[in-house]
């Protein structure tokens, strides 16, 4: 399945890390954080075994939409990247297409804590916004996800969204949601907090912005 992340020269580098896209044969390696509680408790899906993980994983679909992060040469989380198109009326709905993405992330527990998460999505945006020529990034968790939430302040993401028990958790609880979001010229105003990745950026290949 071809993904515009094809356009992209892989791997990218950051300062301490390697994204790369997924490949089936990952699968396992994810699977080592993802089965555990603390983790899939947050996520859309926890599938019960490796056998149903890696359904779920190999989906070609979700493969073409999903990152590695690598930390010396062992794979520590991983990046959702999928694009679609913005609301637009019927008259403009063309131009409307495919101009934006939305974000997910996730991290080994034993790797949190130590801003791995911080420098893999904000490359992340970086390849959205300079290299993929996208207009808006979001992303969304449940408002008790303070972890995830915190990154996206981190990140310069605006908090757009607080909805009040709109979002089913698998324990049957309704929970509160958040939605958050970047814009392409908030990114290029720059950030202090953001590391600056020169070596990133440079081994970006100069992608289509169609
Ligand atoms: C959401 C998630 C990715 C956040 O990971 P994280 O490690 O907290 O995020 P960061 O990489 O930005 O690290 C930030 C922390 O590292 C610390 N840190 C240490 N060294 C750092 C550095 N060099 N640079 C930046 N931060 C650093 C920060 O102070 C911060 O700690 P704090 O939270 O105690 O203030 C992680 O909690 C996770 O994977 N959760 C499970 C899956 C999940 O919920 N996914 C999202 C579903 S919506």
């Amino acid at each position: 399945m071809t993904s515009r992340l094809d356009a992209i020269m892989w791997p990218v580098r950051t300062p301490r890390l390697v994204l790369r896209p997924a490949a089936a044969a990952d699968a396992e390696s994810v699977w080592q954080y993802r089965r555990l509680e603390e983790v899939s408790r947050w996520l859309t899906a926890a599938p019960e075994d490796l056998d149903g993980f890696r359904r779920h994983f190999e989906d070609p679909a979700r493969l073409a939409k999903t990152l590695l992060v690598e930390h010396d040469g062992t794979v520590i989380g991983d990046l959702m990247v999928a694009f679609e198109d913005a609301w637009a009326q019927a008259e403009v709905a063309e131009q409307a297409a495919g101009v934006q993405a939305e974000l997910g992330w996730c991290l080994a527990p034993g790797r949190q804590g130590r801003g791995y998460a911080f420098e893999a999505v904000d490359a992340l945006i970086g390849i959205c916004f300079e290299s993929l020529g996208l207009r808006r990034v979001l992303a969304s968790c449940f408002a008790d996800n303070e972890a995830s939430w915190r990154l996206m302040e981190r990140l310069g993401m605006r908090r757009e969204l607080y909805a009040v028990r709109d979002s089913l958790h698998r324990s049957g609880e309704w929970l509160d949601g958040m939605g958050y979001a970047l814009l392409a010229e908030e990114w290029r105003g720059g950030s202090p907090a953001r590391g600056a990745d020169t070596d990133a950026q440079a081994s970006i290949a100069s992608a289509s912005t169609s």
